[in-house]
């Protein structure tokens, strides 16, 4: 006997029925969102090639949270931290043929060697939506606009979330008139960027600049424009965050993160940003981008905040218990009926006595059961009970489709 673990891998989960149930509530409400307005999904491998984000992601991500290992022909080969190179590679190499402006989105699951905490993982989804071929601030008010109503959709109001806003532009000019080098001004943006983690943020700013470091910046024209634009757009919950700046190397102008604003889960929960860079890395000319990624982890946390998880229910519809060994051929051939009908129907075959079928059908969360025996296949008539509500109802098989689906 070998006695191997049961727990899943380090900082991943095992998604059982129900999990996969809020799983997927959460999945399509972001596929339904970006959608409507107008992105289409792309998709790719898990696997890329390990050199491509050594050029642009950042030291920390490169260094400290990929899964790289060497391939059986030697290959340097990498579990994708995130999306945005693979989709910038996806356009560079067939940029003559794309019709711009592109609005695409991806939900993929990515892989960071982090410490496991709340809301890190070490695998988790990341809802991409990204819009490329836009030079003005319309694609950073559609692109926040995405994002603000995937929030709403899910249930969550405005007042309960923030998104901050900040012009890595802005942030370059500025350190450039306190006159920081670029190896200074490189390591005062890694500082910024973990101002709210550490407590000794002022010292070690002091310590990069070599002087006093007065930072206060006033917001750009771009970042008032996009505040005001998305505010005529019925989104007010936006703040100018001069101290937001988000991990990446690759981002160049605007950057956005959205914050919920709970005593309990005071955190951010994604974020985005324009990146008209990237495509450099693969020696093509830069293309305008802007988008944002958001992780299910964290806004499964939201969710749970805020109790906006829905009540499970199986994707059964309904469960056929049947009397005797003798009505199970009729059943089958029922269930096929109403299979083609589009209900979902699993038969009972293990010869238990009917109440703890019906039992069973009700521990699994099925919603509806009818009982087949003789006096049901002579009449055609069917009970067809509703669990929830113990309703019960006598009626013909073409009748069972609809009344099922107006619960
Ligand atoms: P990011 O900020 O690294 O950006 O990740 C985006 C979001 O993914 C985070 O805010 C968080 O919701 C989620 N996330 C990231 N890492 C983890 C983790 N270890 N566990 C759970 N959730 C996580 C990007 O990845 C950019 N590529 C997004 C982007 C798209 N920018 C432009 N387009």
């Amino acid at each position: 006997m070998t006695n191997i673990e049961k727990d899943p891998y380090k900082g991943v989960r095992d998604f059982y029925p129900e999990d996969m149930a809020s799983q997927n509530h959460i999945i399509n409400t972001m596929r339904k969102t970006a959608e409507s307005f107008g992105y289409i999904e792309y998709s790719a491998s898990v696997l890329e090639p390990a050199e491509l984000y050594r050029a642009k992601s950042g030291e920390e991500i490169v260094n400290e949270q990929t899964y790289t290992f060497t391939d059986r022909g030697g290959r340097d080969v990498t579990l994708r931290p995130e999306m945005t190179p693979t989709l910038a590679r996806m356009i560079a190499k067939k940029k003559k043929e794309l019709a711009f402006p592109i609005r695409w989105y991806s939900i993929p699951n990515l892989f960071r060697y982090e410490r496991p905490q709340k809301g890190r993982l070490r695998e988790h989804w990341q809802l991409n939506v990204d819009i490329f071929g836009v030079e003005d601030i319309s694609a950073e008010t559609e692109i926040i606009e995405v994002a603000s109503n995937i929030i709403r959709n899910f249930g969550v109001i405005d007042d309960n979330f923030e998104i901050r806003i900040n012009d890595r532009a802005l942030i370059d000019e500025t350190l450039k008139e306190m006159r920081l080098n670029e190896d200074q001004a490189y390591r005062m943006k890694k500082l910024l960027d973990k101002k709210n983690k550490i407590d000794n943020f002022q010292e070690e700013a002091d310590n990069i600049a070599g002087k006093e470091f007065n930072f206060n910046p006033k917001p750009s024209k771009q970042i008032t424009d996009v505040i005001n634009t998305l505010k005529s757009r019925g989104i007010s919950n936006t703040v100018f965050d001069p101290y937001l700046m988000r991990g990446f190397d690759y981002y160049t102008g605007i950057v956005f993160e959205v914050f919920d604003k709970s005593p309990e889960n005071n955190r951010s929960l994604f974020g985005g940003g324009r990146y008209d860079r990237l495509l450099e890395i693969f020696g093509e000319e830069k293309i305008p981008a802007m988008g944002f990624g958001m992780g299910d982890v964290t806004m499964r946390d939201v969710l749970e905040t805020y109790n906006l998880i829905p009540e499970y229910r199986s994707s059964t519809d309904l469960y056929i218990c049947t009397v005797d060994q003798d009505s199970i051929p009729e059943s089958d051939k029922i269930a096929d009926i109403l299979r083609k009908n589009g209900v979902n129907v699993a038969v009972d075959k293990s010869g238990k006595k009917i109440g703890s079928q019906i039992e069973y059908a009700d521990k699994k969360n099925i919603p509806f059961v009818i009982c087949i025996g003789k006096d049901e296949i002579d009449s055609e008539q069917y009970k067809l009970k509703n669990l929830k509500t113990g309703e019960e109802n006598s009626v013909a098989i073409d009748e069972i489709p609809n009344t099922i689906k107006r619960k």
